[in-house]
């Protein structure tokens, strides 16, 4: 079936099993060109496996993985990548010896393995347009280990934008930040989708989540219990209980159990 409309992402039945736990249950996941999708969760509910197979990192054990309307399930992380997907880390993983603006450019080559293709004028105006688009032109020539936390996630973001994406997939873009640095990841989250991506984030700051994103999915234990507008999650029962953490009935009375 062709991919719908917009339709740039497009996951089906997705499922990965590690040894007894299944940690991610026919999940299914979808994100069109200019949307944010978020995917809210406990640790542990399978939100970074999910990512690790939508980008290649790790096979699933079932499921479709479909990418502007092309299957990439099975192929290799930088095959994924070159399709039009690139990824954050929850943990950053960024390469701190090296200036910001060659991060930048090493994305800009994660598509191609073993960096053996020429340097052209185009990598450097990509470099040039991330970084501006970022707000980290000024950072440049700044080794990416001396930033500030909030400018190290953000050097996260730019990196990922240097190989034009598709689709970005964002796992905690603004786990450890404060306040102030996380208001503007998300300015710059909604600006990165206003140009016509796809992005598809992962995020605990539940009052973020719910004004950035167009669709809303939440997992636990692997299983999806609830998926829509965030005005649907935020009034869904199973989702209040199981994760807003406002319990949906008073902590059973044990004793009068026991009496009964
Ligand atoms: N490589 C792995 N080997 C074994 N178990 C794993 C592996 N990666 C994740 N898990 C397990 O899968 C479940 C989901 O983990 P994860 O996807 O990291 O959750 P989240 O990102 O939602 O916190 C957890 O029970 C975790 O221990
Ligand atoms: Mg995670």
């Amino acid at each position: 079936m062709p991919a719908a409309e917009g339709s740039l992402l497009e996951v089906g039945g997705l499922t990965r099993r590690f040894g007894g736990v299944t940690a991610v249950e026919d999940l299914r996941l979808r994100a069109d060109a200019g949307q944010v999708v978020s995917v809210i969760g406990p640790n542990g509910a399978g939100k970074t496996t999910a990512f690790n197979c939508v980008t290649g990192m790790i096979a699933p054990s079932a499921g479709t993985i479909v990418l502007a309307g092309r299957n990439v399930r099975g192929l290799a992380p930088h095959r994924v990548a070159a399709a039009g997907l690139a990824r954050t880390f929850q943990s950053i993983r960024l390469f701190e010896e090296m200036t910001v603006a060659e991060n930048v450019l090493m994305g800009r080559f994660a598509r191609d393995r073993g960096l053996l293709r020429p340097l052209a004028r185009a990598d450097l105006d990509a470099v040039r347009r991330c970084l501006d688009f970022t707000g980290l032109a000024g950072a440049a020539d700044r080794l990416a280990g001396g930033l500030a936390y909030g400018d190290r996630r953000r050097l996260e973001i730019a990196r990922a934008l240097a190989g034009d994406p598709r689709v970005l997939l964002l796992d905690e873009p603004a786990a450890g930040a404060n306040p102030t640095e996380k208001r503007a990841l998300m300015e710059l989250i909604a600006a990165i989708s206003a140009l016509g991506t796809a992005v598809v984030l992962i995020e605990h700051d539940v009052a973020l989540v719910m004004s950035i994103s167009d669709r809303v999915t939440v997992l636990e234990h692997g299983r999806t219990i609830a998926e829509g507008l965030p005005a649907e999650i935020q009034e869904d029962q199973r989702v209040i209980a199981a994760y807003l953490g406002v319990p949906d009935d008073p902590e059973p009375d044990l004793d009068a159990v026991v009496l009964r």
